[in-house]
């Protein structure tokens, strides 16, 4: 246990010492650079399509960080890496800053699919499937809140805050209104690895000890925090 809050400890250091280095953006500058990002991630960092993740609100340090793992490779997505290739170290503290400045949109509540529930809806109990989105949302809300004692995850809140805010200073980014669908394809890469960029592998650590089920109701919570 305490190799493992000194392992924390200096990864937090790091964190945050990297994001110091970062210069601040032109904000305006970087308006006009995210024109080329507005058809996957719209307008103002808020995108449409719930597999694009949302960009406003965010760290601009976090944002930086990816831009740079897209860039060289360390994290991979073939719409991205193409788009990063073309983005200088300057463009990149500009963008971000703009996306930084913005405020990010609220979600509607996650449908279900059949799939999901446990019992065929019952067509005569239409407040059946809301009941069963809370029930699922409540197990995400705790598993935030308190992680897992007995499958080791830990609890979320320690590192993206309350109110799912991140941590600016240590570039932990922030997760609240994210869409869900982009929060549990996120956790699934950290989960099989496929993504690995973090220090430390921190988020690797985390989602391996993560049932998909658990994944799904994190997930959904998480996209409900305003
Ligand atoms: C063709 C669609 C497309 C365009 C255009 C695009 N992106 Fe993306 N972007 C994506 C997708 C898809 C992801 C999620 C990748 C993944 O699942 O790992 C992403 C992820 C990101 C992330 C990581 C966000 C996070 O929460 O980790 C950043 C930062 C980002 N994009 C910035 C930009 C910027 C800046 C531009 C414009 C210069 C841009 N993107 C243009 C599709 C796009
Ligand atoms: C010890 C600190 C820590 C804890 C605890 C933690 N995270 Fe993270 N999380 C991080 C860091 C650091 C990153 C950024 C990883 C990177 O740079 O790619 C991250 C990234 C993420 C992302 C990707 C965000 C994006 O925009 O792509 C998601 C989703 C996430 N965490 C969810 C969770 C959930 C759910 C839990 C609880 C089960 C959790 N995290 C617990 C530190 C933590």
């Amino acid at each position: 246990m305490k190799k493992k809050l000194q392992v924390l400890s200096i990864s937090l250091a790091l964190a945050s010492a990297t994001s110091i280095l970062h210069a601040e953006g032109n904000i305006n500058a970087g308006k006009q650079k995210s024109a080329s990002c507005t058809g996957c991630h719209g307008d103002d960092g808020n995108s449409m399509v719930a597999t694009f993740p949302k960009l406003a609100q965010q760290h601009s340090s976090y944002l930086v960080k990816q831009l740079q793992a897209f860039k060289d490779g360390t994290r991979n997505n073939p719409m991205m890496s193409a788009i990063a290739m073309t983005l200088s170290d300057e463009d990149m503290t500009d963008v971000s800053a703009y996306y930084a400045t913005q405020k990010i949109s609220e979600n509607t509540l996650p449908v279900l699919e059949s799939a999901d529930e446990d019992e065929k809806p019952a067509a005569d109990k239409p407040t059946d499937k809301k009941d069963t989105i809370q029930a699922i949302i409540a197990q995400g809300s705790d598993l935030y809140r308190n992680g897992d004692l007995k499958s080791e995850v830990s609890a979320c809140i320690a590192c993206h805050g309350p109110f799912g805010e991140g941590n600016k200073p240590a570039s932990f980014p922030a997760l609240k209104s994210q869409h869900a669908d982009y929060l549990i394809k996120a956790l699934t890469d950290f989960k099989s690895g496929s993504r690995s960029n973090n220090p430390e592998n921190i988020m690797h650590m985390i989602a391996k000890k993560m049932t998909d089920a658990e994944i799904k109701a994190v997930s959904y919570r998480i996209s409900m925090m305003k």
